[in-house]
């Protein structure tokens, strides 16, 4: 039997506006999160996509409702529980935001280096590098690496401390179709191999229909959720 490993009920966030008033970017948003599925988060832009990827990831506090991801009760973590918490997601953003100074290998450890993790964190990156297709990329910076490689280091990073859920915000958002494609393949792998949970906000069609359930969103509110595909 699959166990659900998100849970939001009633989940909001809420931003002040320059003129005083407030503003639910999501605004009431309840789903579950069966471990191991693909999920697309869609709609249009402003729609609140991000900002339920960052809810998720406890990149910004709850202001209302609740979010439960494996046990974690997200909008009530200490500030050492959430520091853990967001270490134990992996986020991928659509800019890929890779340390320019640093070679591809060195971007995949980058986010355990300052902890002892009781692994030698260069050699699980090139690990992950592998995994992602790109073990003889491993020691090139990212400017000598095309935008869908550097976005392939971008996902081995964010999995770098075994994450059950991995956060993709638009991942192939400044890709063309054919590399997108390719990335799209790699996390529908992540999910057969690893069993990873994956959530990628997109407003690409194509990505959507490959994930197992879409969730689309519509001023901070769920419009629908479909079911499963057959295949
Ligand atoms: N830090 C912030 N302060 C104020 N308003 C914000 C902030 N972040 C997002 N918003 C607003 O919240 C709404 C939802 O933004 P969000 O980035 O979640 O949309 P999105 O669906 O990801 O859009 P896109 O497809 O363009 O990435 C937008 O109206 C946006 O302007
Ligand atoms: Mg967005």
């Amino acid at each position: 039997m699959t166990e659900r490993i998100v849970r939001a009920v009633a989940a909001r966030k809420v931003f002040r506006l320059p003129d005083g008033g407030r503003f639910s970017a999501v605004d009431g948003v309840s789903l579950d999160i069966e471990e191991s599925a693909t999920v697309a988060l869609t709609g249009s832009s402003g729609a609140g996509k991000s900002t339920l990827l960052h809810l998720f990831g406890a990149l910004e506090r709850l202001d209302g409702g609740t979010i439960e991801v494996a046990g974690h009760d997200v909008g009530n973590l200490s500030r050492r529980g959430l520091a853990a918490y967001r270490r134990s997601v992996g986020f991928v953003f659509q800019r890929f935001h890779l340390l320019s100074a640093l070679t591809a290998v060195d971007n995949v450890a980058a986010p355990v280096l300052p902890f002892r993790t009781g692994y030698d964190p260069r050699a699980r990156a090139r690990e992950l590098l592998e995994l992602v297709g790109l073990a003889d990329r491993a020691d090139a910076l990212p400017s000598r690496l095309s935008g869908g490689q550097q976005q392939r280091v971008a996902i081995a990073r964010a999995l770098i401390n075994r994450p059950r859920l991995l956060l993709a915000d638009e991942p192939t958002g400044n890709l063309d179709s054919r590399t997108s494609a390719s990335i799209m393949d790699l996390l529908l792998r992540l999910r057969d191999e690893c069993h990873t949970t994956v959530v990628i906000a997109t407003h690409d069609p194509i990505i959507a229909a490959r994930c197992d359930v879409v969730h689309r969103l519509c001023d901070g509110q769920l419009e629908r959720a479909e079911p499963p595909s057959p295949s």
